[in-house]
């Protein structure tokens, strides 16, 4: 074979690579594979990202602790959490008073996001599938998802599930991504006034506001229809909790590293400070399928 032939198989080759493992983040390779890159690059995630936490402040954590201003302890779901970005940002807010659940299914952005988080009785991590949320319906005052729906295995799956985990009325934050890159994600990503349209016509959401954000991405702004009930549930997110075991909502703290189901007494147990609920549903159903 000619060296020239063999320079353009390498050249194929590692331009198939980039696209497939840099450029859309193994997104068309499967679940395992997007995980395995952010476990992957989980340790300089926030160097690559270099957030600008002051405008951050402004432009996320401001606008949505003013949209929640009316409920006393709001509690907050932040789906793909990554590296507790948002959570963070909370943290920072002193008008905050509420809990901030950040779930997310690459085990050492958890880890970065809990070293960075601290111990906090007002934030927790969840190590769960953003398509399959371990909360009871109209759980949360607020949910937010950043930068993430486009890599996510089902997206309507993953859509679907922040709106049902919504309560009525709840401000919902997404982004949605743009400039070159997302038109690279084909079939993942669409322009921002379709995928509005698309969030009124299947999901049912109301007030969409589409906002010019970064050069990659806007933020997309909605709120959950239907009449608000912003004093009937319960205000701790152990509360909203739904058992891997009996599939009813609400747990008890045993112990610093041990939830209880108040129903069935199904533990759940904390491991460097994330719940390690996606493992406790495994095995749930793995014994499910044993005994069927
Ligand atoms: C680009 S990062 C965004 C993280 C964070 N929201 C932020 O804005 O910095 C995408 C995140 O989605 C998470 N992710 C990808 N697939 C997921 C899934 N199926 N379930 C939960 N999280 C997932 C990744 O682990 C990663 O942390």
């Amino acid at each position: 074979m000619s060296a020239w032939l063999i320079g353009a198989a390498v050249l194929l080759i590692g331009a198939a690579l980039w696209y497939l493992l840099i450029a859309t983040e193994g997104v068309y390779l499967g679940r395992r594979v997007v995980i395995a890159l952010y476990d992957l690059y989980a340790w300089r995630y926030d160097r690559i990202k270099q957030f600008d936490e002051a405008w951050e402040l402004r432009t996320l954590a401001a606008p949505l602790v003013k949209a929640l201003s009316g409920v006393p302890r709001p509690l907050i779901l932040d789906v793909a959490t990554g590296t507790g970005r948002m959570p963070k940002l909370l943290q920072r807010m002193p008008r905050f008073k509420g809990q901030v659940v950040g779930v997310d299914y690459s085990w050492q952005m958890l880890r970065r996001a809990a070293e960075k988080l601290g111990k906090s009785r007002r934030t927790a991590l969840i190590h769960q599938d953003a398509t399959q949320l371990p909360f009871g319906d109209a759980a949360f005052d607020a949910v937010t998802c950043l930068e993430a729906l486009e890599f996510l295995p089902d997206q309507a799956a993953a859509l679907a599930e922040i709106v049902r985990v919504a309560r009525p009325g709840a401000p919902i934050l997404l982004t949605n991504r743009r400039g070159f890159y997302a038109r690279l994600l084909r079939g993942r990503v669409q322009p921002s006034a379709a995928f509005a349209e698309l969030l009124r016509r299947k999901y049912g959401l109301e007030r969409v506001v589409v906002e010019a954000w970064q050069v990659e991405y806007d933020l997309i702004w909605v709120v959950k229809g239907g009449q608000a009930s912003e004093t009937a549930h319960p205000r701790t997110w152990q509360a909203v909790l739904r058992c891997p075991r009996c599939a009813r909502v609400g747990f008890r703290k045993e112990s610093e590293r041990r939830l209880r189901c108040a129903h069935c007494d199904q533990a759940l147990d904390f491991a460097e400070g994330i719940l390690c609920y996606a493992a406790a549903l495994r095995t749930t159903q793995g014994e499910r399928s044993v005994m069927t």
